[in-house]
This record gives C-alpha cells, sequence and structure tokens, in this order.
C-alpha cells in the first residue's frame, strides 16, 4: 500500500512539474514574442518587460524541479515554444490591446489552472508537497497580478475581445490537458 502510495505520489508530481514546466516555457516565449513586436513601445515595453522578468523566474523554478525530481519535459516542449512565441508575435502585431488581452486570457486561464493545482496537492499530501504548494501559490499569485495588468492597460477595449479570449484561453486549456499527460 505503502509502496502504491509512493509511486502514485510520484506520478502526480511528474505531471505537475511537467505541464507547469511547459506552461511556464511558453510563458518566456509568449513574451519573448510581444517584446520583438513591441521592443519600441514606450507605454508597454516596460510592462512586458517586467512580466517577463517574472516570467523567467518561474521557469527557472519548474526547470530545476524536473531534476531534482528527475521528472521529464513534455515530449511537445518544442511545439509549445513554437505556439507561443507565434501567440506573442501575433498579438503584438495585432496592437497593444490585443497583446494586453492576450495577457488577461493567458494569465486568467494559468491562474485557473494553478489553484486546481493546490487543491488537487493539498488532496493528495499537504505535508510531501508543502514546499510545492507555496511556491505554487506564490507564481499564481504573480499571474493574477499580470492577469490585473493586463486589464489595467485596456485589454477589454480591443475590438473582438470576447472572441479573442476565448480563443487564446481554450486553446491554453487544451495545451494544459495534453502537457499534463505527455
Ligand atoms: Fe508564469
Ligand atoms: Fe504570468
Amino acid at each position: 500500500m505503502a509502496k502504491y502510495l509512493t509511486r502514485q505520489r510520484k506520478q502526480i508530481l511528474d505531471s505537475v512539474l511537467r505541464v507547469d514546466h511547459s506552461g511556464e516555457l511558453a510563458a518566456d516565449r509568449l513574451h519573448y514574442g510581444l517584446m520583438y513586436v513591441l521592443r519600441n513601445d514606450q507605454q508597454l515595453q516596460p510592462i512586458i518587460q517586467h512580466l517577463w522578468e517574472q516570467e523567467k523566474r518561474h521557469l527557472e523554478y519548474f526547470s530545476k524541479q524536473l531534476v531534482l525530481n528527475r521528472s521529464r519535459k513534455s515530449f511537445l516542449t518544442p511545439i509549445w515554444e513554437t505556439l507561443s512565441f507565434g501567440l506573442g508575435i501575433t498579438s503584438g502585431m495585432l496592437g497593444q490591446r490585443a497583446a494586453m488581452a492576450c495577457t488577461v486570457a493567458v494569465e486568467r486561464t494559468i491562474t485557473e489552472h494553478y489553484d486546481n493545482q493546490i487543491r488537487q496537492l493539498l488532496k493528495d499530501d499537504l505535508r510531501a508537497h508543502q514546499e510545492l504548494i507555496e511556491n505554487i501559490s506564490q507564481i499564481r499569485d504573480e499571474e493574477q497580478e499580470h492577469h490585473d495588468v493586463g486589464l489595467a492597460n485596456d485589454a477589454k477595449k480591443m475590438p473582438a475581445y470576447s472572441l479573442f479570449d476565448a480563443v487564446i484561453s481554450n486553446g491554453c486549456k487544451v495545451a494544459i490537458q495534453i502537457a499534463k499527460r505527455i
């Protein structure tokens, strides 16, 4: 029974770290794409740079955890990188409001994802996952701030905002479900 639990706990941990590493890698590339297009935008450049710095720290954390726990990356890592860089470039080219609408959609979805994950880890074993839960909670709060930054910078004033938001959010949800498994 103990062995079964240990194996099950390792599977949960592998899945959590795999999907979170994929997500933060995607966030890093997304901000690279946004920054590439908006590097000369005096209003958004410092905002995106600040968000990007935090995404780099999130990625560093999950990259380290993958190694420490001997877990592996998602097999689809190159696809997550390419799609998210493309999303950053496309959103940036659509303009300031689209860039912020993209941020709002992505960050809301990732915040919900981290909330679900914290519940999953708490349900499994608070003590076994305590440090991970604390770190994910802190990262989750930063994603919430990113979401709020997007809202404060006119994301919802983008034309066809609801459609744009739904496409990106649903795309992220599908990617999350896939990255949890492979
Ligand atoms: Fe992040
Ligand atoms: Fe974020």
